[in-house]
């Protein structure tokens, strides 16, 4: 019998994409036989699902591509609310999605992607499609795994950055606001954060207090320090916006005329200690590019593990990484429940003890 192994990448990209792919494939055709197995691309994630753009891949597709940035199949959001919602264009998404896989005579689905792409993925399943997913996402944010491709590679970038403003922000004797991604979860911030040497952290899951954040920074200053490093989470938000609702947040900040909040930060630090602020937004840059050699190990270990998996015929499940293991979860215990930082995290921890700030 020869297997059709469906692939789609979805949700924002990031560095090790490829490397997985890479790693399910050629692990698909060591497991099957070349000629036993027909792998097909799918074109921009579930939005290719949904309108069949499909593409019967050879062997040679996945060579040479371990180092490369980005995704071979390209990728697109295509929100999981909108998936049961009939729009102006009149498509039923998920019966399309079904019946593309039925078109393809797939026998499997790999779904590569974060939280939205793993709801998706779950309700696939539950509709009766093999699916089998693999955690990406720079925010390191999918429950049930303790690491997602893309995100060391991200925490280098990340690091490197806040490295480089340390000597600037010397030289200039200035506060340096590093925004890094991560719209719910801070793990990113928190680990380039310690990594670089950042004197505060600022993640979404700590609502920040400005005075407390101008205090460190006046503290600093007058141990002789007249510069400081902040690594603030996009999605951070202060203590006042914290007893908002999202959508109340999400009002008042238009109406001040912002999306994130390093700006203000930025801003009130200025004003309240007289210290000369910049901010910097490295943005994008975090998801481009190469990815570092522990993400193309982490990558090739899960590729290989979905393939296995479809070996194995265990569907309705994600690879995830638990106690350094490379193992699964179903995807219906693991589907919608992000992975935020807890206040007890070792890191957290490690962070208060040597003094840095989170503002709180
Ligand atoms: O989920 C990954 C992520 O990089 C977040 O950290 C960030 O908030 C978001 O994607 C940005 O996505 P977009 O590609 O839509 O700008």
């Amino acid at each position: 019998m020869k297997r059709r192994i469906g692939i789609l990448t979805s949700g924002g990209d990031c560095p090790g994409l490829n490397a997985t792919i890479r790693g399910a494939a050629k692990a698909c055709y060591q497991l099957f036989g070349t000629d036993d197995v027909e792998i097909i691309g799918i074109n921009d994630g579930y939005s290719g699902l949904i309108n069949n753009e499909c593409k019967e891949m050879k062997p040679s597709d996945f060579s040479g591509i371990l180092t490369r940035g980005g995704t071979i199949f390209g990728t697109k959001r295509t929100p999981y609310k909108k998936m049961l919602v009939i729009e102006e264009d009149n498509v039923d998404k998920v019966k399309a999605m079904k019946d593309t896989y039925k078109k393809q005579k797939l026998d499997c689905l790999l779904t590569l992607g974060g939280n939205g792409t793993h709801k998706t993925a779950n309700l696939l399943s539950q509709e009766g499609l093999n699916v089998i997913g693999l955690p990406k996402t720079i925010d390191n944010d999918i429950y049930g795994t303790s690491v997602t491709f893309g995100f060391h590679t991200a925490v280098d970038i990340a690091t490197d950055v806040i490295d480089r403003l340390h000597s600037t922000a010397d030289s200039h004797d200035r506060i340096m606001v590093v925004e890094i991604m991560g719209n719910k979860a801070g793990l990113l911030t928190l680990y380039s954060g310690i990594a670089g040497g950042a004197d505060m952290i600022v993640l979404p899951e700590i609502p920040f207090d400005i005075d407390k954040l101008a205090e460190a920074c006046e503290k600093r200053a007058k141990n002789g320090k007249a510069f400081s490093i902040l690594a603030v989470a996009e999605g951070a938000f202060d203590t006042e916006e914290a007893k908002l609702k999202k959508k109340e947040r999400a009002r008042l900040r238009a109406e001040r005329g912002e999306t994130t909040a390093s700006n203000r930060i930025a801003k009130e630090i200025q004003a309240k200690t007289g210290m000369e602020t910049r901010v910097c937004v490295p943005g994008h840059m975090l998801r481009g590019g190469s990815p570092s050699a522990y993400d193309r190990v982490l990558a090739t270990k899960f590729g290989v593990r979905a393939a296995q998996l479809i070996k194995e015929e265990k569907f309705g499940y994600t690879v995830a990484m638990v106690k350094e293991n490379v193992t699964e979860n179903k995807l219906i215990d693991i589907a919608g429940k992000p992975k935020l930082v807890p206040d007890d995290h070792q890191l957290i921890l490690t962070a208060r003890d040597m003094g840095i700030s989170f503002g709180d």
